[in-house]
């Protein structure tokens, strides 16, 4: 007997699915504020809760789905979207970023070269010199200006296809058979606050042994804002070029992860070229770079103009769905170098041409949605206008919780704030040992936690001027749905809460 054909999905019930997947979504989204943050459940609940093997015949959607989703999913989610959600930092989602999605799902384009589809790779050139421009980046950074700029999953992966275009622009200048040996002699230098997706890509890039090994990779110190010391970082440099190393790539950090600290771009590229070395200079913008929408936050991209490369991530505080990173780079020519292979079964008139841009020599993979749609939505439907009122609520929201911290004698706050995170803890007392006022403010996190009513996170900072590392509450405030209400909500909770 031959098979039976495959029960694809008729189009006049993927019309009412779609529209009840929406209304489902919209309903989730209002009641959202009610559920716990955090999942509750326990390691392996929802394991148990699926069925162990997959069903051997189909049954057609929604069977059980919608039920499935309250019952096994829901409980097992940590609501990202909640509006009381503080934690890490914002993943923000949007209407528009949504049907973005939906349309680059039901488009299903793989827009590895231009010529399987130049709508994706044209749209995706185009909306990146508008973002380009509107976060204040040099022309040199855009393709109107000969620079170049590509989406990709992660801001990791960008960092690591910029150390990987440092590693080739570092090599290249030596003859080929003796590039194996330089390799063994290129540095790369990141502060002691960087994200840890600057050392992965050393490892990845075949520059660390591990997490560890410090051979071709140094951490620079930072002040007492905890900004990579330009000082620290020649002094490496001039070290490393006496040993007879080669000084290859610089990660930066606008808004470091923990503290959102930002490292002196202009600074930095002075005691660089102090040195007389020529490395790559990179920024790792990821979640502070949303706030260069506002030009009344972008000081701190003073001194971009003698750098290589600037990337952030839209999906964290720019209203466009997981996943969106957004690489600049005004050598996309090395990049290209650094990832570049055409397999004859890849050939075509128009890659040949050179005058056309195939996104498969960008990055890491080969194959590639079609992500720009949903960032075209994004910026069509909020303009830039309603971008910077998105930034500056939530800058207006931080503002409110610092305030409110800083009223409070029994709490202080740790570290300068730049966009929309408050470092703070519960002050030490007189005479108290640093542990056990580590402990009290680990303490009240976990207590206040595990209420459900709001999710936020720690971070260890370490201490200036010889005293020991302190424990920190981090304190996010980007979420969409977020009111005064739920701040002031939040900080009445901790502030109960504390002894
Ligand atoms: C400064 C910084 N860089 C990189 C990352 C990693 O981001 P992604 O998940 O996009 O790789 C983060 C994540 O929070 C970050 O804060």
């Amino acid at each position: 007997m031959p098979d039976p054909a495959p029960p694809h999905m008729p189009a006049g019930d993927f019309r009412n699915l779609a529209a009840q997947t929406a209304a489902w979504l919209t309903g989730y989204w209002e009641r959202v504020e009610h559920l716990p943050v955090r999942s509750l459940v326990q390691p392996g609940d929802i394991l148990r809760a699926l069925p162990e093997h997959a069903p051997e015949t189909g049954q057609p959607l929604p069977a059980t789905l919608f039920d499935d989703l309250d019952r096994i999913i829901l409980p097992g989610l940590t609501h990202w979207q909640h509006p009381s959600f503080f934690a890490y930092f914002p993943s923000n989602i949007s209407a528009p970023a949504i049907i973005g999605d939906l349309l680059s799902a039901g488009l299903g384009v793989q827009g590895m070269s231009w010529i399987t589809s130049p709508a994706c790779t044209e749209l995706e050139m185009r909306v990146l010199d508008w973002l380009g421009e509107a976060i204040g980046l040099p022309n040199a950074f855009l393709f109107r200006g000969q620079g170049g700029a590509v989406i990709d999953g992660t801001a990791s992966e960008a960092a690591l296809g910029m150390l990987l275009a440092a590693k080739r622009r570092a090599l290249r200048v030596f003859p080929r058979d003796g590039q194996r040996a330089a390799a063994q002699r290129l540095t790369i230098y990141t502060s002691t606050q960087s994200h840890s997706s600057i050392i992965k890509a050393a490892m990845i890039a075949g520059l660390a042994l591990d997490a560890e090994d410090r051979k071709q990779l140094r951490l620079i110190e930072t002040d007492s804002n905890y900004a990579m010391r330009p000082d620290a970082l020649a002094d490496a440099i001039r070290a490393d070029l006496a040993d007879g190393l080669i000084p290859t790539f610089i990660s930066t950090t606008l808004g470091t992860t923990s503290s959102t600290a930002n490292d002196p771009l202009d600074a930095i590229a002075s005691a660089v070229r102090s040195t007389g070395a020529t490395p790559w200079l990179h920024v790792d913008a990821a979640h502070s770079g949303a706030a260069f929408i506002c030009p009344e936050h972008r000081a701190p991209l003073r001194g971009l103009e003698h750098f290589d490369s600037f990337a952030f991530n839209p999906h964290k505080w720019l209203l466009t769905n997981f996943d969106c990173n957004c690489l600049w780079t005004r050598s996309p020519r090395d990049l290209i170098d650094a990832m570049s292979i055409t397999p004859e079964y890849l050939r075509n008139q128009a890659t040949d041409s050179g005058a056309v841009v195939d996104y498969r020599d960008w990055h890491i993979p080969l194959g590639r949605r079609f992500r720009s749609l949903k960032l075209w939505l994004v910026m069509r439907h909020y303009g830039l206008e309603g971008l910077r009122a998105h930034i500056r609520e939530d800058i207006a929201l931080t503002q409110l919780f610092e305030s409110l911290v800083r009223a409070d004698s029994r709490f202080e706050v740790v570290t300068p704030r730049t966009v929309n995170l408050i470092c703070f803890r519960l002050a030490p007392r007189p005479g108290e040992n640093p542990a056990a006022t580590d402990a009290r403010n680990k303490a009240l996190l976990d207590q206040v936690n595990a209420t459900g009513m709001l999710y936020f996170t720690h971070t260890v900072l370490p201490g200036i001027g010889g005293a020991p590392p302190r424990y920190v509450l981090r304190m996010a405030i980007g979420g969409v749905r977020t009111e005064e209400r739920h701040v002031r909500e939040a900080w009445t909770a901790i502030a109960s809460a504390a002894s």
